[in-house]
């Protein structure tokens, strides 16, 4: 954990433009700078991003951000990591939190197997290149495979010397401790010596996303009966299998600009793919894909494409459970590549242009395919055939219906022409499937709706109550509130601290006429953005937006960046066509703070009249009656009143 004033030094750094322009090319324009998106393809930019409010926004695909969320959107990293990031860009050394001395110990552990894999991966790339023994078999073996040293470079791979221990003296003599380098698995204990683990093999390193080595894999020159063709780093506090993805980190960028990732089975396949130019190429380990490798994925794209080779064993295992894949609503496709080639071979044999057209030709819906084979299994077995049958509405019945539901359509045809069943029949097994999982969800949402939770969303207070699906006009009454709401926050966010008259601040009218705080405002983070402002202001620390953008709670810095304007500037062209003054969004904060105000105030109003005249619906004393009537014709007046005003300003 980081310290607090570690993130407050970090915090006090940053400068957008700098850490945004290191990623994406910023040209100015006005007060803002201007760019192509790094979150869609565009042609003409719209990505915007304001060095004074410390935030971006693109108009074409509507992110915001500010630079810690850049860097944990476009680097896929933590927010740990992100301010770890800054920290080194800006030297600033990082002061750890108090932790738990478990946790320290770990973490330390992890900090250690780090630093002598990245001491070992030097190791093994000097010895490749720099030594006879490495030149001469390492070099040579790789050379004949056809890999070039460019290629070798940038997946930094080694070689390991056929002999007992040069690396673990190595290790040792520079003060590495024997226990660590046994958990890296670079050194084993053997008759009570150090001994190097991967002796005469060529070795893969193993990057996480964020480039750092955390593992290896050690392949066998020549193949040997009696030892594996592969040695890995055994499990330990930073080599987890299940949550490694070969070659993401060289790969990362390719899958997001192509959006698809291919998956292959081998090390070689990523490298020989990579060197003929096709780069979002990542590898499993020819082991069944896990929810987290899933979900590693996911953060970069949906389209998932599996090349295998579909005779060999690893297929099976690559689709074994990959009805996960659905309910992460993952779009699986399959190509099958010939038997006894691998996608290694393949390229080479096709060349790289013929290989991309094989794939783009070649491409299967996962679960057809498995569908088919199934069927050829269960051939002429109609116990079998049944079975097979509630398997596939069980799947399909995973398919996320209201992200989904055209693709669940088309699943459900194409099983029941291909199963040779009528298409009802299949689509009420599914919706069985789905009652059932609907059943499990109510009971927990039931459950969450019992302690109070309540998301971002639009007016989700009122939409929880509501036992009917809202109608449209009452969806859009709630959409025009929100942003009302969210323009009072805004208002109040950017022009707070200016003068509202003599005596009073912006703040100072917005806050008296918010005294009933709780009335006005329906959205509880909007809510607690207002209550945090109105601590800082009576305390006299004069709050920003600046006071929010970084704020410990995400969710609610999230939605303070999505509200702030990028105080577009007037264009230079429309100066020139208008002489005379012109106002700029600055001096229009009056009527801006008026019409919001004047807003809100309205939606009082109108909820009070409603109020008096449920009150009015029942049985009264004349006397009674008497005040409710002047009530309502009180608020209507207050109504009309405003109304007329709110004509008068310029409503954005
Ligand atoms: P080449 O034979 O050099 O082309 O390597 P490859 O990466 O194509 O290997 P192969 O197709 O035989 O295996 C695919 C992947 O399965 C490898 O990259 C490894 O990740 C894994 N694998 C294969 N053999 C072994 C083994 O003996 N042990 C372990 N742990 N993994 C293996
Ligand atoms: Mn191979």
């Amino acid at each position: 954990m980081i310290a607090n004033q570690t993130i407050q030094q970090i915090l006090s750094r940053i400068d957008i433009i700098e850490i945004v322009g290191t990623f994406v090319k910023l040209k100015k324009r006005g007060v803002n700078y201007l760019g192509l998106c790094p979150f869609h393809n565009e042609k003409s930019p719209s990505f915007t991003v304001s060095p004074v409010k410390e935030i971006y926004k693109c108009f074409g695909c509507g992110r915001s951000g500010n630079t810690i969320s850049f860097l944990m959107e476009h680097e896929k990293y933590s927010y740990a990591e992100a301010l770890r990031w800054l920290a080194a860009r800006y030297n600033v050394e990082i002061e750890e939190k108090e932790v738990s001395p478990e946790v320290r110990q770990q973490q330390q552990m992890a900090d250690s197997l780090y630093i002598i894999n990245t001491f070992a991966q030097k190791f093994f790339s000097d010895t490749l290149f720099g030594s006879e023994e490495g030149q001469d078999i390492g070099l040579s073996y790789l050379k004949e495979r056809g890999f070039n040293e460019e290629i070798m470079r940038k997946f930094q791979l080694g070689y390991g010397p056929d002999q007992r221990d040069v690396f673990a003296r190595a290790a040792l003599a520079a003060q590495y401790n024997l226990e660590y380098l046994q958990k890296s698995g670079l050194v084993v204990v053997r008759d009570e010596r150090p001994m190097d683990n991967y002796r005469g093999r060529i070795i893969f390193p193993i990057h996480n996303q964020t480039g750092k080595v955390i593992g290896f894999g050690a392949r066998i020159i020549r193949s040997n009966d009696r030892a594996p063709k592969y040695i890995n780093t055994p499990e330990n506090e930073i080599y987890v299998k299940s949550k490694i993805l070969y070659g993401l980190y060289q790969a990362r960028q390719a899958i997001d600009r192509q959006n698809e990732c291919l998956l292959v089975e081998g090390y070689t396949d990523v490298i020989s793919l990579h060197q003929a130019g096709i780069e979002n190429v990542v590898a499993s380990g020819g082991t069944s894909l896990t929810v987290d490798q899933l979900r590693l994925i996911k953060k970069y794209t949906k389209h998932l494409t599996i090349i295998y080779d579909g005779d060999g064993a690893g297929i099976k295992a690559a689709l074994r459970g990959l009805d996960m894949a659905l309910e992460e609503s993952l779009d699986v496709k399959l190509v099958l590549i010939p038997d006894k080639e691998d996608p290694d071979s393949y390229v080479r044999k096709l060349g790289a242009a013929a290989f991309r057209d094989f794939v783009a030709a070649g491409k299967k819906d996962f679960i057809l395919f498995q569908l088919e084979v199934a069927l050829k299994d269960a051939a002429g077995d109609s116990g079998k055939k049944a079975e097979l049958v509630n398997q596939m509405a069980e799947t399909i019945a995973k398919i996320n219906k209201t992200e989904d539901f055209t693709r669940q359509q088309d699943y459900i045809r194409q099983c029941a022409e291909i199963l040779r069943i009528e298409e009802e029949g299949l689509h009420s097994l599914v919706n069985k499937f789905i009652r059932g999982r609907i059943e499990k969800q109510e009971s927990r949402a039931a459950a969450q709706a019992a302690t109070g939770e309540s998301g971002i969303g639009v007016g989700t207070s009122q939409a929880a109550d509501a036992t009917l699906p809202p109608d449209e006009e009452s969806i859009s009454l709630l959409l025009r509130h929100e942003q009302n709401e969210r323009g009072m926050i805004r208002v109040l966010l950017d022009f707070g601290l200016k003068a509202w008259d003599e005596q009073s601040s912006v703040a100072d009218y917005i806050l008296a006429e918010c005294i009933d705080l709780y009335e006005m405002i329906d959205n509880k983070r909007l809510l607690k953005i207002l209550d945090l402002y109105k601590n800082l202001y009576e305390k006299g620390q004069e709050p920003t937006t600046k006071s929010f953008l970084y704020h410990e709670d995400q969710e609610l810095s999230t939605l303070a960046v999505s509200i702030m304007d990028l105080n577009l500037e007037i264009s230079p062209n429309w100066k020139n066509h208008y002489e005379g003054k012109i106002t700029t969004p600055e001096e229009l904060y009056r009527e801006d703070v008026l019409s919001t105000m004047h807003y809100v105030k309205l939606r009082k109003i109108k909820r009070l009249m409603e109020e008096n005249q449920q009150d009015l619906a029942k049985p009264h004393e004349d006397e009674e009656l008497m005040v409710l009537l002047q009530t309502h014709r009180h608020l209507k007046e207050l109504e009309i009143q405003l109304t007329r005003h709110m004509g008068t300003v310029i409503v954005k």
